[in-house]
């Protein structure tokens, strides 16, 4: 007697093999609780039009908590036709409470329910992750707040470039979060928008109050055309664009912190917590943390890219290609939620070696600031460019750094050179110079602290 739920116009059975080509429970059981939110806001939708008395109701109402017990406590019993989490959901219910399950059905299909708990999912999912992601820019302001005293070079191309603050750097990465996080925040009004109520694709035919739907599930706006709430998911392809470009920041930050720890730079190490070791040779401690952070950027595009393929060639409305929104949506989800907790990790136990950092101030860097010298006492920018060019090759001629040719040599290559040029072979000084609003000095550190602060306070 054991029947599929849409066994009637069936006489023929369903090939095994088809049966588990088509069955999703295997991943979207996850969606349970989702599922049964879902189905007690219909249950209460459906006594306001009078379908269900509100005894049955209640009957069903407790039918639906116990079934999601049964999931929570790992007791739920799996039968070989259930087919998706909406179909075991219902089957288990009318065991519990007999006949009276069948009536919850009633102008639902499974195509509005399963946008519905995708979306119900996500939102909770979102949530999560805003706070992961609130707690990585955190410590990363808390870090570039604490030490803003260390002094590194800044690479353009990997080759020393300028003198800059270790903070800079960190909160650079930090606002690439930032815009993460708000591009995270403006997406939810997008994912809260409820399909419940859409039926199978022309609308629900019992009156069943949508409003009241929204506002007993939480959402913020209706699916305001039936076809539309069963055949969307541009909110399942937009959060994993959103989890494709977190990941990507994750990633090119990674990779500035795993050349940083290498002994060739040594301005950071990792904590024992977020290394491992090698096999064979005993000496290493790989940073396998952030080349994993690094690599994963790859499934999570992978995931979004796979997904985006289906998509696009579906004729309207509810097709079965949209279940192959699940799996990448909740490898996304769960990729990005562990790379964010790692990333927290990473970054609040990493030891920074700021002598380290010190050492690679090479005077080359400064050879900016000896052109802005010139600037400074009225020779054109594009001379004093080609003038700090011949003093660097000069001092590379002679094997030494910038600071150690004379002042008459600078006086030959240049007459407005002064008594005072060494003044310029000042690391700090040169960071301090750049006062501009975004620049490495201590004030516009401080400034990048209090703006990320600011942002994570709303
Ligand atoms: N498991 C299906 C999915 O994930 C649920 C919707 C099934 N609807 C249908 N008409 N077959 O998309």
């Amino acid at each position: 007697t054991k029947q599929k739920l849409w066994g009637g116009r069936f006489t023929g059975k369903t090939d095994p093999l088809m049966h588990a080509f088509n069955q999703s429970l295997d991943y979207d059981r996850r969606m349970y609780a989702a599922d049964i939110r879902g189905s007690i806001a219909y249950a209460k939708s459906l006594t306001l039009v009078g379908i269900l008395t509100k005894d049955e109701e209640a009957k069903i109402v407790e039918g639906l908590t116990a079934v999601k017990k049964e999931w929570e406590s790992g007791q739920f019993r799996v039968q070989p036709d259930d087919e998706d989490i909406h179909t075991a959901n219902e089957r288990r219910l009318s065991e519990l409470i007999g006949p009276l399950g069948g009536k919850l059905h009633t102008g639902r299909s499974r195509n509005d329910q399963v946008a519905t708990d995708m979306r119900i999912w996500l939102l909770d999912q979102v949530d999560e992750i805003e706070a992961s992601l609130v707690a990585l820019i955190r410590v990363m302001v808390e870090r570039a707040d604490k030490e803003v005293d260390y002094l590194m070079p800044g690479y353009t191309h990997l080759q020393r470039a300028q003198p800059i603050r270790w903070s800079h750097l960190l909160l650079s990465h930090a606002f690439s979060f930032s815009s993460d996080l708000e591009r995270l925040r403006q997406l939810m009004p997008r994912i809260s928008v409820l399909p419940l109520g859409s039926g199978a694709l022309a609308g629900n035919p019992f009156s069943v109050d949508r409003l009241y739907l929204a506002k007993e599930l939480g959402f913020q706006s209706l699916a305001e055309n039936s076809l539309w709430g069963v055949g969307d998911r541009d909110f399942v392809i937009e959060f994993m664009m959103w989890a494709s470009l977190t990941t990507t920041h994750l990633s090119r930050m990674s990779e500035d912190f795993i050349i940083y720890s290498t002994a060739e730079f040594g301005f950071i190490t990792l904590s024992d917590a977020y290394s491992t070791g090698s096999s064979i040779m005993p000496q290493k401690k790989n940073p396998d943390s952030l080349e994993l952070l690094r690599g994963k950027s790859g499934r999570v595009f992978g995931n979004m890219a796979g997904f985006l393929v289906s998509y696009k060639g579906l004729p309207s409305t509810y097709n079965k290609d949209l279940q192959e929104d699940k799996e990448p949506l909740f490898d996304s989800a769960d990729t990005v939620s562990s790379c964010l907790r790692i990333a927290e990790g990473v970054i609040g136990s990493l030891n920074v070696h700021p002598e380290k950092m010190r050492q690679a101030l090479t005077m080359d860097v400064l050879a900016t600031d000896l052109a802005d010298y010139l600037v400074r006492k009225g020779v054109p920018f594009r001379e004093t460019h080609h003038i700090s060019g011949r003093a660097v090759a000069l001092a590379e001629s002679r094997k030494c750094q910038l600071n150690e040719l004379t002042v008459a040599d600078y006086k030959d290559l240049h007459a407005e050179f002064g008594d005072d040029v060494h003044e310029v072979f000042d690391f700090e000084a040169s960071v301090e110079r750049r006062q501009a609003i975004g620049g490495p000095s201590r004030a516009m550190i401080s400034r990048q602290v209090a703006v990320l602060r600011e942002r994570l306070s709303n």
